[in-house]
């Protein structure tokens, strides 16, 4: 009798993994992608460039591969006809919330179901379309301060940037002075990092049915969730308190509302009405979309700038002659730095701060050549590998800002997803981009940039992985030596 039941359950068990581990007809001939490759990344210090050296050779065929993990395949893409289509469809490939992927995780508890499609992009849209530049000025010469101190003395400018745009962030979006430029141990900083860390910890997202073990259910980390939320909420109670004393309204009247005071106003219209809890996710997402990607992408092009002279001294000549004696530039003077513009667009192509698009899913059955996606198959878009591909690029590993010059003329622009494409792209382009110019003129202006003669970057930039699929760095220690 209990060799019968033994029997019975091993093989109700091995019916179980089977399933899993099967492979669904129609992907049948889509190559496969190394789950042990996967977990070697997941658990090295690698960057998005050694994990395209690992599946390009798969993703090259003909640019999609298939990847077993979370007990599912899924399809990973660098194929453009199948990424058009996926960024014109929003309805047949939506996005997946991490309350459908992961329900009840850390990661779901504390993102929630951010931005929801349609509604929360009303919402939140018309905040984005005037941005605080005194916000982005006031933090320019906050950061020359800080590198005044150390004048002509190495700086790591990663850790840097991540204060810099994390104190932009903080008071464009929700009217909080983190002020991590000059107090790096701020205690709401620190519990943010280790929130972050905790939800990309890798071990739970390889093997994620172990958040649901009684042991492993994250107490600690969820106590630090909690204390974040509790931030987020008095902030937006404050800020519901100002709607009933008339203040929001004239901060809405003379655009000096930051996006959060934006989201409160418009879901004053019962039709657009936002819950706390679905502003709290919002801004959640807003902290670590519009923080870390922007510090990456200044970190890096400061690298560029500090290995390329005569790529700085053409950048610094533009916004002499376009800014005069202004330290930062008006949104006017914004668009005349052509040149600038082109770095930064090849800097992004270069170095994705985003190396991979958010997972989407099929609503229904794909035909795409001879394959078969059934639906809610997982599909992501590498972008990194789009990047480096030498069909989309001529010497996709070379720096030329001069790709960007006619940008309009030729290029397939599915070929540059740094923001991601089609109606659900990033709704913070704008801000970042300006953001990033903003602070290169004030530095370029007052510093010439170099890299440090012993510098591990010296021959290449050392990518590593970073939170979800944000692409971190190394430390980058530089040299700030005054021009004036
Ligand atoms: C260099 C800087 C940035 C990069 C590279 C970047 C990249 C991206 C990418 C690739 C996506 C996904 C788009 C897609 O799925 O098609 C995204 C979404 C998003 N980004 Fe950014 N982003 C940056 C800066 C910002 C900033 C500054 C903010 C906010 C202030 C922001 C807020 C968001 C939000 C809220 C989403 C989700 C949009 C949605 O799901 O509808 N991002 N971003």
């Amino acid at each position: 009798m209990l060799f019968t039941i033994i029997l019975i359950f091993v093989s109700f068990i091995s019916y179980k993994i089977y399933q899993k581990l099967r492979v669904p007809e129609g992907l049948k001939n889509v190559p496969t992608l190394s789950f042990l490759e996967l977990v070697l990344f997941m658990l090295s210090k690698d960057g998005p460039d050694k994990r395209w050296e690992n599946t390009r050779k798969v993703c090259e065929k003909e640019g999609i591969g298939k990847l077993w993990f979370n007990g599912e395949w899924h399809i990973v893409t660098t194929n453009l006809e199948l990424i058009k289509d996926l960024m014109a469809k929003t309805d047949l490939y939506p996005k997946s919330s991490l309350e459908e992927s992961s329900p009840g995780s850390l990661a779901a508890q504390y993102y929630g179901t951010n931005l929801v499609w349609k509604r929360h992009r009303r919402i939140t849209n018309p905040a984005f379309k005037s941005l605080p530049m005194h916000v982005f000025d006031d933090s320019a010469v906050k950061l020359l301060k800080v590198i005044e101190k150390v004048d002509n003395e190495p700086i790591e400018v990663n850790g840097l940037m991540h204060r810099l745009t994390l104190d932009v962030l903080g008071r464009a979006a929700f009217g909080f002075d983190f002020n991590n430029l000059e107090d790096p141990t701020n205690i709401y900083v620190t519990t943010y990092h280790e929130v972050t860390a905790e939800c990309d910890n890798p071990i739970y997202f390889l093997f994620p049915f172990i958040e649901y073990l009684p042991y492993f259910d994250r107490t600690e980390a969820r106590k630090k969730v909690a204390k974040l939320n509790d931030l987020f909420n008095r902030i937006i109670e404050t800020k519901r308190e100002s709607m009933k004393t008339g203040e929001l309204s004239k901060k809405i009247e003379n655009n000096s509302a930051d996006l959060l005071e934006c989201m409160i106003n418009a879901s004053n219209d019962p039709k657009n009405y936002m819950s706390d809890e679905e502003m709290r996710h919002n801004l959640a997402i807003f902290m670590l979309a519009g923080h870390d990607t922007t510090a990456t992408a200044l970190s890096t092009i400061l690298y560029v700038l500090a290995s390329k002279k005569d790529l700085q001294r053409k950048v610094r000549d533009e916004i002499l002659h376009v800014l005069g004696d202004n330290l930062t530039p008006t949104i006017e003077q914004q668009r005349e730095l052509k040149y600038m513009t082109m770095v930064i667009n090849e800097n992004l192509r270069l170095y994705p701060p985003v190396h991979q698009l958010p997972r989407r899913e099929n609503a229904e059955i794909i035909k795409f050549r001879n394959h078969v996606f059934l639906p809610k198959t997982p599909i992501f878009i590498n972008i990194y590998g789009i990047h480096h591909s030498p069909g989309n690029w001529k010497d996709p590993e070379e720096f030329i800002p001069e790709r960007f010059e006619n940008e309009h003329e030729k290029r397939d622009h599915h070929t540059w997803l740094t923001f991601g494409g089609g109606t659900r792209s990033c709704i913070g382009t704008n801000f970042s981009l300006i953001e990033q110019r903003v602070m290169l003129c004030a530095l370029l202006r007052k510093y010439e940039i170099s890299l440090p003669a012993d510098s591990i970057h010296k021959d290449k930039l050392h990518l590593r992985r970073a939170n979800g699929s944000i692409t971190g760095l190394h430390p980058i220690d530089l040299i700030f030596k005054r021009t004036e």
